[in-house]
């Protein structure tokens, strides 16, 4: 059920016109919520409490969107930005906000897109697991090649609202020492070689630069391992790759692998044949909530390796496997999830549609001496059709479902559900589309009753969270 958002009948608040506004509220997403007479204003930049003057920039019937001219009165949940790069690059731009607030309004997101995307009531609310220290913590970063106005080569992260501009960001402090190294290191290698950043040519470009090779840098940290993964996205390969290693080597920064990938699509994104390897295997280790494992470079991980732990842990005691009942692991990655789910069943069924993430889940499977799942390659939807209807004995205790920031198709909602699990664990990166699907659920006979935050992402607007779902 969807609360419908009122029609604006107030005075009218025009396109240009700059207002003074309380800010009492965070949207999901992370722009400052505030009401000018009955109109929504979403100002992005400020945090609830602060009191502000702002310029409205687009006006909509049901909301008007505003940009921060100037804090009047800052909010007492204001928090000096530990981070200097916090007004260019807006990776983590809750970091101007207490990290107690933040964990107390991801919280109420969660509850309120349950309520009022799905219409849901009546489920417990653990409360919000959060960070002792919430910096460094991402084990991925993606950095992207472009160009400084004078002309240099630049590796960093977008600008803010720009897929173009590029702010090196050379203390972000999501990233750890040893990937902001990493960074510094390969952007001087290819600043030495005099290698330029990739851009789309068209007709108003007419300088003859062409196109520069080097469009990205993922840096991936086993944080339990020590080992470092560098690849390298390039529009095609380079007579200077091994130069590129070498000097990266030499500046002191110790990677385990190196490689390039290309990509020769227009797609301004980290994907691309490969990776060819330039030195090390192609893959790197880490250990997630006590489980090692063999991660392969374009494979999905949970980003925070110590929050992991947290939200495995509770993941696997809402699902409470039973050792003589079957378990499904939907979207089940590398196999993270599935080698403790599988030490609790009778036999899990794990589905996967990226062809390296299932053979790397192969792989963990045999190096954790797992050998009760039967490992599917494919699409979610696709498979559990073709294996429905399941035989009496073949029912599962428990279903573990963890798709990607989109959520769940309609169909693959159904055909979860029509596998008659006694529990669905739902983990979800994105509250949106976990009350979507949940609203699917509740059609198929399953009923919310508990929900727990998890904080993935300190200082940012993302939220983590798990679901537990039972018949009705
Ligand atoms: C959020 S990740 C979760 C992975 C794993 N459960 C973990 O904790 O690391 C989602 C996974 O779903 C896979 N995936 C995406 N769409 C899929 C689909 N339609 N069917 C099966 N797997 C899919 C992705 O490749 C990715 O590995």
């Amino acid at each position: 059920m969807r609360t419908a958002a009122r029609l604006y009948t107030g005075p009218m608040l025009r396109t240009g016109e700059t207002v003074e506004l309380d800010v009492d509220r965070l949207a999901y997403g992370g722009q400052g919520v505030a009401r000018h007479n009955d109109l929504v204003v979403f100002v992005r930049g400020a945090v609830p409490g602060d009191r502000v003057r702002a310029t409205v920039r687009r006006r909509k019937p049901r909301y008007a969107e505003a940009r921060l001219d100037e804090i009047l009165e800052p909010s007492t949940l204001r928090r000096a930005p530990v981070c200097r790069h916090v007004a260019d690059c807006g990776g983590c731009e809750w970091q101007s906000l207490d990290y107690a607030a933040q964990l107390q309004l991801k919280q109420q997101q969660v509850v309120e897109s349950l309520e009022h995307i799905a219409g849901l009531r009546d489920f417990a609310v653990e409360p919000i697991a959060g960070m002792e220290h919430p910096w460094e913590y991402r084990n991925k970063m993606e950095y992207s090649f472009g160009t400084d106005p004078d002309g240099r080569l630049l590796l960093g992260l977008h600008r803010r609202g720009s897929w173009r501009e590029i702010v090196e960001a050379d203390e972000c402090r999501l990233a750890s020492a040893e990937m902001r190294q990493a960074r510094q290191a390969v952007q001087d290698a290819c600043r030495t070689l005099g290698l330029s950043a990739y851009r789309r040519t068209d007709a108003t470009d007419d300088d003859g630069d062409g196109e520069g090779p080097l469009r990205h840098l993922t840096v991936r940290r086993g944080v339990v391992s020590g080992d470092l993964f560098l690849n390298l996205f390039v529009s095609r390969r380079l007579p200077q790759e091994q130069q590129i290693v070498s000097l990266t080597r030499s500046a002191g920064c110790g990677f385990t692998s190196f490689a390039v990938t290309v990509n020769e699509s227009p797609a301004d994104a980290a994907v691309g044949v490969g990776p060819f390897m330039l030195e090390g295997p192609p893959f790197f280790h880490e250990t997630l909530a006590g489980v090692p494992l063999r991660v392969p470079a374009a494979a999905f991980l949970q980003t925070n390796t110590v929050m992991c732990s947290r939200l495995y842990e509770t993941a696997l005691r809402w699902a409470a496997p039973a050792p003589d009942r079957p378990a499904f692991d939907l979207y089940c990655g590398i196999g993270s999830m599935t080698i403790p789910l599988a030490r609790r069943a009778s036999r899990v069924t794990a589905i996967e549609v990226q062809e390296e993430a299932v053979d790397a889940a192969a792989e963990n499977l045999r190096g954790n001496g797992v050998s009760a799942v039967t490992l599917q390659a494919g699409d979610v939807r696709v498979v559990l059709k073709g294996m429905l209807p399941l035989p009496p004995g073949e029912v599962p205790a428990t279903v573990i479902t963890d798709p990607p920031r989109a959520g769940m198709s309609k169909k693959a909602v159904a055909r979860m559900a029509a596998l008659g699990a006694d529990r669905l664990v739902y983990v979800s990166c994105n509250p949106a589309t976990l009350a979507g699907n949940a609203a699917l659920l509740a059609e198929s006979g399953y009923v919310l009753r508990r929900v727990a935050p998890v904080d993935m992402f300190p200082h940012t607007h993302h939220i983590e969270a798990v679901a537990l779902f039972e018949p009705a």
